[in-house]
Order: structure tokens, then C-alpha cells, then sequence
């Protein structure tokens, strides 16, 4: 099976880094992480399996773009395929995203489109929700709203914590991240509208 090289960002701890590369993904091949935030654990989680790290630091840059050049630059010698937006905490531009147009998705950590942005667990806690859950979609200019790939549910019970819901919501994130990447690889995604249709 031919493989898809992809292209994983990462700015903090790397679970989802982590499970997508135990998950072994046949037609995917992860040729480079890429880091905006020297010294995070998703650095070392990348080394360790021997996955080449690009790192650039965004606090070098004075605007968004120029550190997305910067990165462009570095991850195009590896003939990107996927971008994988895996715990990236940075907002992409119009010219990254016209640069890997259709191609960049992202894990987000509730049933979009409720809870977009930052805090998303501890936001649905304190909005009393029953169920949350996690979301992967692909990225449009528009935070957190670009058209649904794959969603989980978590039930919310009335003695989660943001720390035990959080973890719950980790655990489905780490199975349908994998799932995605791997319907992406193999082509099994069509982008119809908003809507991306899913032949299995
Ligand atoms: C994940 O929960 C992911 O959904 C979230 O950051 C966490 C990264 O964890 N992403 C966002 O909130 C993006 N808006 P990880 O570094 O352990 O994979």
C-alpha cells in the first residue's frame, strides 16, 4: 500500500502524537513532527521513535505568518501530504491553509460546534452538559469550524472533575485521531460542502 507522509504539530505533552504512532497506521508514514514550544514532552516522544523534529520556536516571529513560513519551509523537504493538528495551539493563516488546502486536520476536545476554542472540557463541565465529547475536522480560516470528519461521545457523570473528564475524553481522542488519519490515507474522504462523506 502506498503511503501518505504526514506531517505532525505538536505543542505540549503529545498523547495524540503518541497514540497515532502506536496505532501504527498502514497507508500513513509520519515524516516529521512539527514543535512551536522548545522542551515539551511531545518533542521527545517524536525522538524517541526516531521521528524527525522541526522545531521553531513562534516567540522568534514577530507575526503568525512568518513563523508559518518559517515551518512551510522546513516540512517541505518531506513531501507532506497530511497536516495533523495534534494539541497545536496556534491559529493557522490563510496562507497556510491555501498552502495545504483540504489537507490539514485537527483534534479538538468537545462535540463541535459546541465549546470551540480553549478550555473546551472545562467549559462543558461548567455548562452542565450530559454528554461531551471529541471532534476531529478539517481546519478552515474559521476556528474550530471547519467540516467534521469523526466525532466520540463521553457521558458526563456528576463526580467528573475536569481532571477525569478530561481523561475520558483523552482516551476517544487517541482512537478516532488515528481513524481519521488512517480514512484520510487511504482515501475514503470526500469533502461535499461542509459535510465530508465517509465510504468505508
Ligand atoms: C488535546 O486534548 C487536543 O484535543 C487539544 O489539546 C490537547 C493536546 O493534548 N487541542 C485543542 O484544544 C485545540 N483547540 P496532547 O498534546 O496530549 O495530544
Amino acid at each position: 500500500m502506498s503511503k501518505t507522509n504526514v506531517a505532525v504539530f505538536v505543542s505540549g505533552s503529545g498523547t495524540n502524537l503518541q497514540a497515532v504512532i502506536d496505532s501504527g497506521i498502514e497507508s500513513a508514514n509520519i515524516a516529521v513532527v512539527a514543535c512551536d514550544t522548545p522542551g515539551v514532552m511531545a518533542i521527545e516522544r517524536a525522538r524517541k521513535h526516531g521521528i524527525p523534529v522541526e522545531l521553531v520556536d513562534s516567540r522568534d516571529f514577530e507575526s503568525r505568518e512568518e513563523f508559518e513560513r518559517q515551518i512551510v519551509a522546513k516540512i517541505d523537504r518531506y513531501d507532506i501530504g497530511l497536516v495533523v493538528l495534534a494539541g497545536f495551539m496556534r491559529i493557522l493563516t490563510p496562507y497556510f491553509l491555501g498552502r495545504f488546502a483540504n489537507r490539514i486536520i485537527n483534534i479538538h476536545p468537545s462535540l463541535l460546534p459546541s465549546f470551540p476554542g480553549t478550555n473546551s472540557v472545562r467549559q462543558a463541565l461548567d455548562y452542565g452538559v450530559k454528554q461531551t465529547g471529541c471532534t476531529v475536522h478539517f481546519v478552515r480560516e474559521e476556528v474550530d469550524a471547519g467540516p467534521i470528519i469523526l466525532q466520540a461521545v463521553v457521558p458526563v457523570t456528576e463526580e467528573d472533575t475536569e481532571e477525569t473528564l478530561l481523561e475520558k475524553v483523552h482516551a476517544e481522542e487517541h482512537r478516532i485521531l488515528p481513524e481519521a488519519i488512517r480514512l484520510f490515507c487511504e482515501g475514503k474522504l470526500t469533502l461535499s460542502g461542509r459535510k465530508v462523506l465517509i465510504s468505508f
